[in-house]
């Protein structure tokens, strides 16, 4: 499709059937604790999921639909890779959170697990606003040896090396997001 990309990293039949595993995953747990609470699982206004934008776009609405579960959305911006930065300069909110988060089950979802801290800046937040559960999944957790990230996501579809990827969602200069598959690009391209 582009000339920049490299190779394929996870093609997008293997991405669809992770997906899927995943969603069945978590709609199964947080079905679970709704009927610990003794509540069904179409009663409405009790499972909201915050995808963080952008990244987490095209994963969320993939995995929403494995998830039969009565539930809203929420999003949330945060930015730590602006412009053509390929290492994180910090998370920042970039928009304000959803603020009807208290007493509900909270799916955040993102698009990779790099340092750790957008997770765990949105998770926090959302915990403080008294959520009866917080999630959070992430499509790609990234294994740099030596530097575990500050925060460990509860479900996770895969393991990369510590390399620079887009497509599925994920960008470079806010480019790429549209590719299907999970690639690397040149190093030239960036
Ligand atoms: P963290 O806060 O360092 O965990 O970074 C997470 C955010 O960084 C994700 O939401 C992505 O937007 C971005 N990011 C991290 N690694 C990559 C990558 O390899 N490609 C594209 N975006 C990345
Ligand atoms: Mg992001």
């Amino acid at each position: 499709m582009f000339p920049e990309i490299e190779r394929v990293l996870i093609d997008r039949d293997r991405i669809a059937e992770r997906v899927r595993e995943l969603g069945e995953e978590i709609a199964r747990d947080i079905g679970a604790d709704l009927a610990a609470e003794g509540v069904a699982k179409d009663s409405p206004g009790r499972v909201v999921m915050v995808p963080v934008l952008t990244g987490a776009l095209i994963f969320v609405a993939d995995l929403v639909r494995c998830m039969p579960l009565k539930l809203s959305f929420g999003v949330v911006a945060v930015s730590s890779y602006p412009g053509k930065s390929v290492a994180s300069k910090g998370a920042a909110l970039r928009s304000a959170l959803p603020d009807d988060l208290a007493g509900r089950h909270v799916l955040v979802v993102d698009d990779i697990l790099d340092s750790g801290q957008t997770m765990k800046l949105v998770a926090e937040l959302i915990r403080e606003q008294g959520a009866a559960s917080v999630r959070t999944c992430a499509l790609l957790r990234k294994a740099i040896p030596g530097k575990p990230p500050v925060f460990e996501c509860d479900y996770k579809g895969f393991d990369i090396p510590d390399e620079f990827v887009v497509g599925y969602g994920l960008d470079y200069d806010g480019y790429y997001r549209n590719l299907p598959d999970i690639t690397v690009l040149k190093g030239e391209a960036m």
